[in-house]
C-alpha cells in the first residue's frame, strides 16, 4: 500500500494536520453539480432543507436545475469551511477532486464520494490516512450506481469467506451491448448511452473495461479485505465487439457481457474485466440496460445477487445521498486495510474462437493474457474473426 503523505499537496504545505472539525457542524459541502452532484442536491434539497451550506461549481453563472442561488466557485473554500462536516465529492477524476478530498481528509471531515477513479487507485491508502486524521471516507456510489453492494460486504458480509465477486459493472456497455442486440449500430447506442447521463465523461473509460476494472478492484478490496487497486487488473473492452460477434452468441442462446469478475483460484486470486458470452439463464445476463449485476458466492452465504440501476444521476445520487446521511449519523464507518496488497493474475476462461467457416469452443480454460496466442493454436482452421471468452462458473 502507498506510504502516507508527509506533505498533502502544495495547499497543505505550510498547514499541518487538523483534528477533527467540530462535532457540531453539520453542514454538507457539495463539489460539483454535473450528472451526479445535480441528482445529491436536488434530493438533499428537498429531503433534509437547510443541510446543504454550499455548493462549488466550476462556472456559477450556467444555468443549472436546481433551486440554489449562490453557487461558490472555489471549492477549497467549501472544504475549508468550519460549519461543513460532510464534503461530498462529485467532481471526479484524479486532479482537482483528489486534491480536495485530500484536504478534507486532512480536515478531519466526512469524504462521501463517487469517484470510482480515486478509491481504485488510492483508495487502500485514502481510508488509512482518514483513520489518521479521524475523517471518514464512503463511496457507496462508486461501485453499482443505487445497489447497495459496499455497505453489504463492510456490513453484512464482513465475516464472509468470500470465494467469488464480481458480475456486470458498467452500465454504459451493457447498454451498448443490449442496444447491439437489438439491431442498434454500436456507434449510435453509445451515443444514446451519453446523451441518458450514463457514460462516463470520457467514454472510454467505459468501452476500455477501465471503469469495470476500478469497480473490481473495489469490491475485491472488500470482498477479500485486502489493499486492492486496479492498475494491475487483467482488463479487456468492448471496441472490437460487432453485431456480427452478438449474433453468433445470440445462435447458441448466449448474450454478449462485459464481465467482471475476482474469485479465488487455489491459494491465488484470479481477476478480470473482458467482453464474454454468458448463458442466457445465467444471473449475470439479467441486467438489462444500464443495469448492473453483482453475484457473491461465498462459504456461509452462499449464492447472493444483488441487481438494479447501475449508472444515471438518480441512481448514483441514492447511494450518495445515503452516505450522507450514515456520515452524520456516524453509522456504517468503513474500516481501513490491512495487510500485503491483493495480487491477482488474470482469470481462465474458455473461449469461443469463430473462423469465417464456423468455430470453436475449446475445452480449457485460457489465461486473459494468452487468448491470441490460444486462437493462433488452431491455425489451418481459416481466418480467425474473433475469440471471445464464454463464461463459465468454477466447478
Ligand atoms: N459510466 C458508469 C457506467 C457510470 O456506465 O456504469 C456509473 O458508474
Amino acid at each position: 500500500m502507498q506510504a502516507l503523505p508527509r506533505v498533502l499537496c502544495s495547499s497543505e504545505a505550510s498547514s499541518p494536520a487538523m483534528p477533527p472539525t467540530t462535532t457540531r457542524a453539520q453542514g454538507v459541502g457539495l463539489l460539483g453539480c454535473g450528472t451526479v452532484g445535480s441528482g445529491v442536491a436536488r434530493r438533499l434539497l428537498a429531503s433534509h432543507p437547510g443541510l446543504i451550506r454550499a455548493i462549488a461549481v466550476r462556472d456559477p453563472r450556467k444555468p443549472r436545475d436546481v433551486a440554489w442561488d449562490d453557487f461558490a466557485s472555489d471549492a477549497f473554500d467549501v472544504v475549508d469551511d468550519p460549519g461543513v462536516r460532510v464534503v461530498v465529492e462529485c467532481i471526479g477524476g484524479l486532479g482537482l477532486a483528489r486534491e480536495l478530498v485530500l484536504r478534507a481528509i486532512a480536515r478531519g471531515k466526512d469524504v462521501v464520494t463517487a469517484n470510482k477513479d480515486l478509491i481504485a487507485t488510492e483508495g487502500p491508502w485514502l481510508a488509512a490516512f482518514a483513520a489518521r486524521t479521524g475523517a471518514s471516507l464512503r463511496y457507496e456510489a462508486a461501485v453499482g450506481g443505487a445497489i447497495p453492494i459496499v455497505r453489504a460486504l463492510h456490513g453484512s458480509l464482513a465475516n464472509e469467506d468470500v470465494i467469488e465477486i464480481g458480475g456486470v459493472l458498467n452500465g454504459t456497455t451493457n447498454f451498448v451491448l443490449d442496444a447491439m442486440e437489438a439491431g442498434a449500430e454500436y456507434a449510435d447506442a453509445l451515443a444514446e448511452a451519453q446523451r441518458l447521463g450514463f457514460a462516463e465523461a470520457d467514454p472510454r473509460s467505459d468501452v476500455d473495461g477501465h471503469d469495470a476494472a476500478h469497480k473490481l478492484a473495489i469490491l475485491a478490496g472488500l470482498a477479500f479485505r485486502r489493499p486492492s487497486v486496479s492498475p494491475a487488473l487483467a482488463r479487456r473492452g468492448i471496441g472490437a465487439i460487432s453485431r456480427d460477434d452478438v449474433r453468433a452468441g445470440a445462435e447458441r442462446g448466449l448474450r454478449l457481457k462485459l464481465v467482471a469478475v475476482a474469485r479465488r483460484a487455489g491459494d491465488a486470486i484470479e481477476a478480470g474485466v473482458t467482453p464474454a458470452y454468458v448463458a442466457d439463464d445465467h444471473p449475470f445476463a439479467r441486467a438489462r440496460g444500464a443495469e448492473n449485476v453483482v453475484r457473491v458466492l461465498g462459504r456461509g452465504c452462499g449464492t447472493l445477487v444483488f441487481s438494479g440501476a447501475g449508472a444515471g444521476g438518480d441512481a448514483t445520487a441514492s447511494s450518495v445521498v445515503a452516505d450522507v446521511l450514515a456520515a452524520l449519523s456516524e453509522r456504517e464507518r468503513l474500516v481501513a486495510f490491512n495487510g500485503a496488497d491483493l495480487v491477482a493474475r488474470p482469470l481462465r476462461i474458455p473461449l469461443l474462437v469463430r473462423f469465417a467457416e464456423g468455430s470453436v469452443i475449446t475445452s480449457d480454460a485460457v489465461s486473459l493474457d494468452a487468448m491470441e496466442a490460444a486462437a493462433r493454436g488452431f491455425g489451418g482452421r481459416g481466418v480467425v474473426r474473433s475469440v471471445i471468452p464464454v463464461w463459465r462458473d468454477a466447478a
